[in-house]
C-alpha cells in the first residue's frame, strides 16, 4: 500500500532576549500579517506579561490573551505551562469584545494550565515584604502571584484549569486557601505584613465570579489540539513572555520570574515535540530596559540621560506602570541570550529613539580587573563593564519603512551590531522605527 506522507506544520517562537518589554507583542502582530501562522500560543508565564499592540490610533495591552487577538482568523492557545489569572483573562476578553474582536470562539485554554488563586497575589506581596524586612532586596515582582502559583505547581498542590469543571474543585480550593491563609497569618502575626479580611473576601468574590465565566470558555487538551493543527500542516507561533534574562534557571537568580522563558520550554509548556520548532525570533531594543530588582550592568549612569530615554521611549511598565530603568545595548548579555535561546533571527525595536551625540554599547563585563569570558553566576559579581562608543542618529528614523531611507548612522550601528554577532548563527531581519505594526523596515530579507 502506498504510504500517505504526513503533512507537517512547524512552530516558530518569539522570545525576548533582554529583560522583557522588547516589543514582542508588536512583532507577533506584524508576523501574523504574512499569513504563515494559523494560531498563537502562550507557553509560560501569566499576567505578569504586558504586550502592547497598536493599530491605527488604538492600543490594546494583552497580559494573558495571546497577541494574535487582533487578527480575526487566528486561533489563540493558552498552554499547560501558563499560570492563568482568571480575572485578567475575563477582563481582556471583554475589552477585546468592545474593540470589535470576539475572541472566545477561537481561544483554547489548556485543562492542564494552572489557576492563579485569589490568595496568590497576597502571598506574592507578603514574600516581597518578608524579603525586605529580613534585609534582602526585593525581587520587584509584578505582584500578580506568579511566584507563589509556580511554587504550588512544583509542590503538587496547585489547581488546574480543568479542576474547575470537576466536582472536587471546592474541596481543592478550600484546602489550598486554608494552606495559603496559614502562611498569610504567619506573615501578619510574626512579621507585621498587612492585609484585611475584607480585602480577601472581596478578592474571593471577584475570583469566583470570573471562574463562573471561565467555565463557559473552551477548556480542552491544548497539547492534542496543537498537535492536530501541526499534523494538518498548519503553523503555530509560540509567544514568549518575559525574556531570557528573566529565565528562572539562566537569568540573574533570584531577580527572575518563576518560569523558564527559553524556547526550550515551548515543548513542555504546550505539550508538543521540540522537533516541530523551526525559527526562533529573538527580540531586542536598540538599547536595554529593565524593571524590577537586581543589578543592571548596562544601566545609563547619567540619570538625566536615562530620563530622556525613559520619556522618549515611554518606558513605563505595561503591567504595573513602573518606570523602566534604561541602559545601553548590552552585547555581552545578548550573546549569552542568543546562545541559550538558539535565536536565529533578530528583531531590533526602538531604533527610532537615540539620544545624545554618541551612544554607548556594552561589549564585555569585568571582574577584579579582568574581562569575563563566561556570564557570571550573579550580576553583583561584576566590577565594571567594557563599552564602545558609536555615533547617534537622533530621531530621524521614526516611521521609516525602507532600508534605503535610514540615516547613515543607524546603518552603521546595525552593521556594527552584526559584526559583533558575526560568529553566531543569527541574522538581524527587521528593525522597528515606531510602535505601530507597520513601523519597521527589513534589514536582511
Ligand atoms: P513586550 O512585553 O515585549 O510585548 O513589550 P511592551 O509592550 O511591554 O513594551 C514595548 C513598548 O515599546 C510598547 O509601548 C510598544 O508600543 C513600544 N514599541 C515597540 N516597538 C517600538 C519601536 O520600534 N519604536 C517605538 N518608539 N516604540 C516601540
Ligand atoms: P513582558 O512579557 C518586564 C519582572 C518583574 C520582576 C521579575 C519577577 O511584558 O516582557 P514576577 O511578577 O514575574 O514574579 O516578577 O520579572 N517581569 C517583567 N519585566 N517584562 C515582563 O513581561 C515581565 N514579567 C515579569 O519586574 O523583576
Ligand atoms: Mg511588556
Amino acid at each position: 500500500m502506498k504510504k500517505v506522507k504526513n503533512k507537517k506544520g512547524f512552530i516558530d517562537v518569539v522570545v525576548g532576549l533582554q529583560w522583557g518589554d522588547e516589543g514582542k507583542g508588536k512583532n507577533i502582530d506584524e508576523l501574523l500579517l504574512h499569513k504563515v501562522y494559523s494560531g498563537v500560543a502562550r507557553f509560560q508565564g501569566g499576567a505578569n506579561a504586558g504586550h502592547t499592540l497598536k493599530y491605527g490610533n488604538k492600543t490594546f495591552i494583552g497580559h494573558i490573551v495571546p497577541s494574535g487577538c487582533l487578527q480575526k482568523n487566528i486561533e489563540l492557545y493558552i498552554g499547560n505551562g501558563v499560570v492563568v489569572d482568571v480575572i485578567s483573562l475575563i477582563k481582556e476578553i471583554s475589552e477585546l469584545k468592545k474593540l470589535g474582536f470576539n475572541v472566545s470562539s477561537r481561544l483554547y485554554i489548556s485543562n492542564r494550565a494552572k489557576l492563579v488563586s485569589y490568595l496568590h497575589p497576597f502571598l506574592d506581596r507578603a514574600e516581597e515584604f518578608y524579603r525586605s524586612i529580613k534585609g534582602e532586596k526585593k525581587v520587584g515582582t509584578t505582584g500578580k502571584g506568579i511566584g507563589p502559583t509556580y511554587a504550588d505547581v512544583r509542590a503538587r498542590r496547585a489547581i488546574l484549569i480543568g479542576d474547575i469543571l470537576l466536582p472536587d474543585f471546592k474541596v481543592k480550593e478550600t484546602n489550598l486557601s486554608e494552606f495559603h491563609i496559614n502562611f498569610l497569618n504567619m506573615y501578619k502575626k510574626k512579621y507585621g505584613f498587612k492585609f484585611s479580611e475584607t480585602e480577601i473576601r472581596k478578592a474571593k468574590i471577584k475570583w469566583l465570579n470570573a471562574i463562573k465565566k471561565l467555565k463557559k470558555l473552551q477548556i480542552c487538551d491544548v497539547s492534542y489540539l496543537v498537535q492536530k493543527r501541526l499534523k494538518e500542516g498548519k503553523n503555530i507561533l509560540a509567544e514568549g513572555a518575559q525574556a531570557v534574562m528573566l529565565d528562572i534557571d539562566f537569568g540573574d537568580y533570584p531577580n527572575v520570574t518563576s518560569s523558564n522563558t527559553l524556547p526550550a520550554n515551548v515543548s513542555l509548556g504546550l505539550g508538543v515535540p521540540h522537533t516541530y520548532i523551526q525559527n526562533i525570533y529573538g527580540v531586542i531594543k536598540a538599547y536595554t530596559t529593565k524593571v524590577g530588582g537586581g543589578d543592571f550592568p548596562a544601566r545609563i549612569k547619567d540619570t538625566s540621560l536615562e530620563k530622556l530615554f525613559q520619556n522618549a521611549g515611554h518606558e513605563f511598565g505595561s503591567t504595573t506602570g513602573r518606570p523602566r530603568m534604561c541602559g545601553w545595548l548590552d552585547l555581552f548579555a545578548l550573546r549569552y541570550a542568543i546562545g541559550l535561546s538558539g535565536a536565529n533571527k533578530i528583531f531590533i525595536n526602538k531604533a527610532d529613539i537615540c539620544l545624545t551625540n554618541k551612544i554607548k554599547v556594552v561589549t564585555g563585563y569585568k571582574h577584579a580587573g579582568k574581562n569575563l569570558e563566561e556570564f557570571p553566576l550573579y550580576l553583583n559579581q561584576i566590577t565594571g563593564v567594557v563599552t564602545e562608543e558609536i555615533l547617534s542618529w537622533g530621531y530621524t528614523n521614526y516611521g521609516v519603512r525602507n532600508k534605503e531611507k535610514i540615516s547613515s548612522e543607524l546603518a552603521s550601528y546595525l552593521k556594527y551590531v552584526e559584526s559583533k554577532l558575526s560568529d553566531l548563527d543569527v541574522k538581524i531581519v527587521s528593525v522597528g522605527t515606531g510602535p505601530d505594526r507597520e513601523h519597521f523596515f527589513n534589514w536582511n530579507d
